[in-house]
């Protein structure tokens, strides 16, 4: 059986030609007249495909009349102008093969509207809806779009471990990954005796390829990485998930400042190709979810992002007449209340954060002059608040060093990542964007879980 794709089907101007389409059936509707009109979809695109079926079908009674939403079919026949409305072309069918029944009284996606959260129940059947093929096409459109853009640069794409024996970001909020028989570990001084685990060492799932990547970049200059990663962070927000898929580059001889450009040049590429190649479906967000969410991404791609210190921006959040939950003081962590103030407030659009206080960042971060801050960059939209992370490394050995211990971290640890600084340092930044927090600002969908198609979050691993 060669099937076409609808979407193909609606991009050509097909009509008089002989096609097989495959799909599963959304609605059916019985005309007086003695024919039916069956609405397929195959996931290919956002619209379906009119089918129209007339009672001379060998099967019509038998089979036709029979078919429900979520049957699953396939149909040859004539593609024919439509003079319905909706659709310019239908399938006037020769042939309608059910390939699977599919039980109303059990199937759980009916023609009503479900709910978000009643959808993650039944993760194994959601994609066959409208919201959750168009997330699943646009995931499919930006995750393309990041390759191309860095590929056009000349970035190697670098394929950094998911297990690892160090913790990059320092904040201990990792997974531990273990062949040991939790009934009986070995023990050692009354603690685990991990020498004696699979690796010979604790091992975990890895939050971040940064520390990888750098080693890449500092001998092949410009590197990105595209995987998964792993919090064990207990935050059950919107906005968090414990696996998460991140977008790392790194480059050598490049500074905060070359950081910044990059990274905001990254995301209007992106945001450019997804409304170009994902008309359909970011037209159906815009309509369902959030009616904003086009104009926000075509001004992002014309607007200027504002750029301050951390500083400045801790006295605009100061003199905020709103009451935050968190207060705020210099020093103290920003809040996404205090992201998103900044962004739909104060600057009505995207703000690039940088210099942070070195208290609140992590080790690996370039010290300023100052010997307050840190080369630190987060870049901020509205709605989400944090999208990017990044920095300038520190890339001088002592410094380095010394971040390391008063961290109370152990230097022996890092030893392969000093190393760096004493053979041929250079100055070298790079930032992580989170893959799920993009999508979830680009669709406008308010929760990270209906952006990933099996999201994992605490107390959930279904699917
Ligand atoms: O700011 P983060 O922690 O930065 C790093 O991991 C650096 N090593 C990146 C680098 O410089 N190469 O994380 C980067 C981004 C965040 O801005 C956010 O978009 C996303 O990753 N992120 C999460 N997304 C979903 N769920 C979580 N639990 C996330 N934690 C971070
Ligand atoms: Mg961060």
């Amino acid at each position: 059986m060669r099937r076409t794709r609808i979407s193909e089907i609606l991009k050509s101007d097909a009509v008089g030609t002989h096609v097989t389409v495959a799909g599963w059936v959304r609605t059916r509707r019985d005309s007086k007249g003695g024919f039916s009109f069956i609405e397929i979809n195959d996931g290919s695109a956002l619209q379906g495909l009119q089918i129209v079926a007339d009672q001379d079908l060998s099967n019509y009674r038998s089979h036709v009349l029979k078919l429900q939403t979520g049957c699953s079919v396939t149909v040859e026949g004539t593609l024919v102008p439509s003079p319905g409305t909706g659709q310019t072309v239908e399938l006037k069918a020769d042939t309608i093969q059910v390939l699977g029944w599919a039980d109303p009284e059990s199937y759980p996606l009916q023609k009503k509207r479900h709910s978000f959260e009643f959808l993650r129940g039944v993760a194994h059947l959601r994609p066959r809806t409208n919201t959750f093929g168009a997330v699943a096409r646009v995931r499919n459109a930006a995750a393309f779009a990041i390759h191309r853009f860095f590929q056009e640069k000349g970035f190697l794409y670098i394929h950094t471990p998911i297990l690892t024996g160090s913790d990059c970001e320092g904040a201990g909020e990792m997974f531990r990954v273990t062949t040991l028989d939790p009934a009986s570990v070995p023990l050692k001084n009354g603690r685990a005796d991990y020498s004696q685990d699979f690796f010979g060492g604790p091992s975990h799932l890895t939050v971040s390829g940064q520390l990888e990547a750098e080693i890449y970049a500092l001998a092949m200059g410009d590197v990105y990485t595209f995987g998964p990663t792993f919090r064990a962070e207990n935050s059950n927000t919107s906005r968090h998930l414990a696996e998460f898929w991140m977008i790392e580059p790194e480059m050598a001889f490049c500074d905060l400042e070359g950081n910044v450009a990059l990274a905001v040049e990254f995301l209007k590429y992106v945001f450019a190709h997804v409304l170009e190649h994902c008309v359909e479906d970011m037209a159906f967000f815009n309509r369902f979810i959030d009616k904003s969410v086009i104009q926000t991404l075509e001004n992002l791609v014309k607007q200027e992002f504002t750029t301050l210190t951390y500083t400045e921006g801790v006295k605009l959040l100061e003199k905020a007449n709103v009451k935050f939950e968190f207060p705020i003081a210099w020093g103290s962590d920003i809040q996404s209340e205090h992201e998103r103030y900044l962004c739909e407030k104060v600057f009505n659009g995207p703000v690039v954060l940088i210099d942070y206080p070195k208290d609140i960042k992590a080790f690996y971060m370039k010290m300023n002059d100052d010997g307050k801050t840190v080369r630190a960059m987060d870049v901020l939209v509205p709605r989400i608040g944090e999208i990017i992370g990044g920095s300038q490394r520190e890339d001088g050995y002592d410094i380095l060093h010394s971040r390391i211990t008063q961290m109370g971290f152990d230097p022996n640890d890092y030893w392969w990542y000093l190393e760096l600084r004493k053979f041929g340092s250079v100055p070298h930044s790079g930032f992580g964007l989170g893959f799920e927090r993009l999508i979830q600002f680009m669709t406008g969908l308010s929760n990270i879980r209906d952006v990933i198609p099996f999201p994992r979050t605490p107390g959930n691993i279904a699917f």
